[in-house]
């Protein structure tokens, strides 16, 4: 029997819903055959030298010592596309909490305490001018990463009326756009910011992203154009993106990585992690991890999809 360890929240993402019986999930193996990690920083010192194989639950692996792993032989394996659908609705309601004066209605009628109901109605009329939005539907919609969550992202944007245009600094031109043909493409990050409304990050934190939405970036936005960031922090140049709310330019920044000096900020759309915070997403990416490693332990295949 294979011995698969689960470590921290990763006991409580789905595995209740994955029978294997020839297979053995537990949170306290000793000589584990492979371990999941979600979120938990695994370090070279505290990895079981059992350990043959490691599986990430969600697409980053910034958490998991690659290199470490690499020398010692240990395969690394994300799940890609297993929460691409719950990235995909968050960046819909970043788009719309942009765009709408949704937050600020709704924190404007919970300060309507003292009005009575008969004075209710004339109340709210006499706001809603004040909470007028834009319609996302016919603007342009910038995807950055054209990986399976920014395809997923991109042909949302179709669907949902909006100029889609995309960026990949990765991927082959021509692999980004078989994932998603409608979209029409950027050669440059400056050509993407300069057309877009919307802009949103999904590619991964790795040294050539670090910083890749910085002073120079920015300094190519359309004015009003709105930034939604539900890929990593270390991808954007925060002081950066500071500077350009605080010129206007940037309209809005919504992001599951705030700094200090971004969270009391009305302008700033603060989330905690929740991009792939549902329990389909966490459900989806457990199956796929434990599929994975029990498809590598048993017939030594490398499946990352
Ligand atoms: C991912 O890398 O897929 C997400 O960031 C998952 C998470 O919430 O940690």
């Amino acid at each position: 029997m294979f011995q698969i360890k689960t470590f921290n929240q990763i006991a409580s993402l789905g595995l209740d819903h994955f029978q294997h019986e020839k297979y053995e999930v537990a949170s306290a193996l000793q000589n584990p055959d492979a371990l999941i990690v979600r979120s938990a920083n695994l370090h070279q010192e505290t990895l079981p030298l059992s350990v043959r194989a490691i599986a990430r639950a969600g697409a980053g692996v910034n958490n998991v010592p690659l290199d470490d792993c690499t020398s010692k032989g240990i395969v690394v394996f994300n799940t890609p596309g297993a929460n691409a659908n719950a990235v995909k609705e968050l960046v819909l309601c970043a788009m719309l909490l942009c765009s709408r004066g949704a937050i600020e209605g709704i924190n404007h009628c919970r300060s309507l305490k003292d009005v009575s109901n008969d004075q209710m109605g004339a109340t709210l009329e006499a706001a809603k001018k004040q909470f007028k939005g834009k319609e996302i539907s016919g603007k342009t919609l910038g995807v950055i990463g054209l990986g399976a969550i920014g395809a997923n992202v991109a042909n949302m944007g179709i669907d949902l009326g909006m100029k889609v245009v995309g960026y990949d600094p990765a991927i082959s031109i021509d692999a980004a756009w078989r994932l998603s043909s409608k979209i029409e493409k950027m050669e440059n990050l400056q050509s993407l910011m300069s057309r877009c409304d919307y802009i949103t990050l999904h590619v991964p934190a790795i040294e050539a992203t670090r910083h890749m939405i910085d002073q120079n970036a920015l300094s190519h936005l359309k004015p009003g154009a709105s930034l939604l960031n539900f890929a990593r922090g270390e991808i954007v140049d925060s002081q950066a993106v500071i500077a350009a709310l605080d010129s206007q330019n940037l309209k809005r920044y919504a992001t599951d990585f705030p700094t200090q000096a971004m969270i009391s900020r009305e302008d700033v759309l603060p989330m905690p992690h929740l991009g792939a915070s549902t329990g389909e997403a966490e459900d989806n990416c457990a199956i796929m991890a434990c599929k994975q490693l029990i498809d590598f332990l048993e017939n030594g295949n490398i499946t990352n999809s």
